[in-house]
């Protein structure tokens, strides 16, 4: 079970996507068209474990030894406050379209997400091309509202930077190839692929908040932390497609040929996921948090 404080920073990221998706689509529903596209993209970006925001959240209030509640009723700095939901949304309106753009039938073809038909699968083809145009576009413009205009300029870059060819699209394009090409993956190239496909939106999630509070010393202390982090997050994703059901997991699995267990065995995999977790517990001493801890244990041990 998650505890209490996670699920209030859920509910906090999750109010804010509501409410700015409702001032955003409430004023152009007027035809049934409009009606059922808003509701294709609600339906993306619903039933997640908001892990990027959530993290970048936690990073920030840590280095700003603050809490939620605090930073939300005391209301000391309302720009601030503005500025760090504003970059959440734009994670999440981010990591809501890279998904929207992993599971069509060109990519890897999956019918289940979330417990929940994909959205290709749920909508129509041209509903589902224009959600991720929006969520893509929304996540920049969004940070383009961030009251600080070299933390905004400074923000757009590390999250473009993050899901453009430098990362995220290099990955997509490379994942693809080694679908068709599985003879050729060695358990360099794995790493790699995990590197490029999850490492850059968790860390743009961490380091944004870095810049966000302007700790940017932090940036190289921390970098061993989240380098191992995006790796536990990745080997943890393998266990869950060897171990559990697509019921238990509510997404698809079995992808054999790209598991670290197909390359070191199960419980090399399961004693390396532990080997990264137990290091990452030991680097986040350093900012002494207790919820940080929680969730790198909880990246280690989710199951879905
Ligand atoms: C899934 O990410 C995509 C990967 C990078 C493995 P999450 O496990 O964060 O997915 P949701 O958003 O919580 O469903
Ligand atoms: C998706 O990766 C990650 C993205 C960055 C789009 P996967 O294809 O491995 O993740 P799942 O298993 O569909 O969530
Ligand atoms: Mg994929
Ligand atoms: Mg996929």
């Amino acid at each position: 079970m998650l505890p209490l404080w996670y699920n209030e920073y859920k509910s906090f990221i999750e109010k804010n996507i509501t409410n700015y998706l409702e001032e955003y689509l409430g004023n152009k529903q007027s035809n049934q068209w409009l009606v059922d596209f808003k509701e294709a993209i609600l339906y993306s970006m619903k039933w997640w474990k908001k892990i990027r925001s959530i993290l970048a959240l936690e990073f920030y209030l840590t280095l700003n030894n603050q809490s939620l509640d605090s930073l939300i009723k005391e209301q000391t700095n309302t720009w601030e406050l503005l500025n760090i939901t504003r970059y959440c949304l734009s994670l999440e309106f981010m990591h809501a379209y890279s998904l929207v753009h992993d599971d069509l039938p060109c990519m890897d073809n999956d019918i289940l997400r979330r417990g929940q038909p994909t959205t290709w699968k749920k909508f129509w083809e041209y509903q589902w091309v224009l959600v991720w145009d929006v969520l893509n576009s929304l996540s920049f413009e969004i940070i383009s509202e961030i009251t600080d205009p070299i933390l905004s300029v400074k923000l757009s870059n590390l999250l473009s930077r993050a899901v453009s060819f430098h990362w995220m699209i290099w990955w997509q394009v490379d994942d693809l190839y080694f679908e068709y090409n599985t003879d050729k993956l060695a358990m360099w190239d794995l790493i790699k692929l995990h590197n490029k496909k999850t490492w850059a939106l968790i860390k743009a999630s961490v380091q944004g908040w870095i810049l966000v509070s302007w700790k940017i010393s932090q940036i190289h202390k921390l970098s061993a932390f989240w380098e191992k982090l995006w790796l536990a997050f990745q080997i943890k994703d393998d266990l869950l497609d060897v171990e559990w059901t697509a019921e238990e997991t509510g997404k698809s699995v079995g992808w054999e040929q790209k598991w670290f267990v197909h390359f070191i065995g199960l419980s090399q995999t399961k004693a390396e996921l532990k080997k990264l977790i137990d290091e990452c517990l030991i680097s986040a001493q350093v900012l002494k948090s207790e919820h940080l801890r929680f969730l790198v244990w909880y990246i280690g041990n989710r199951i879905k």
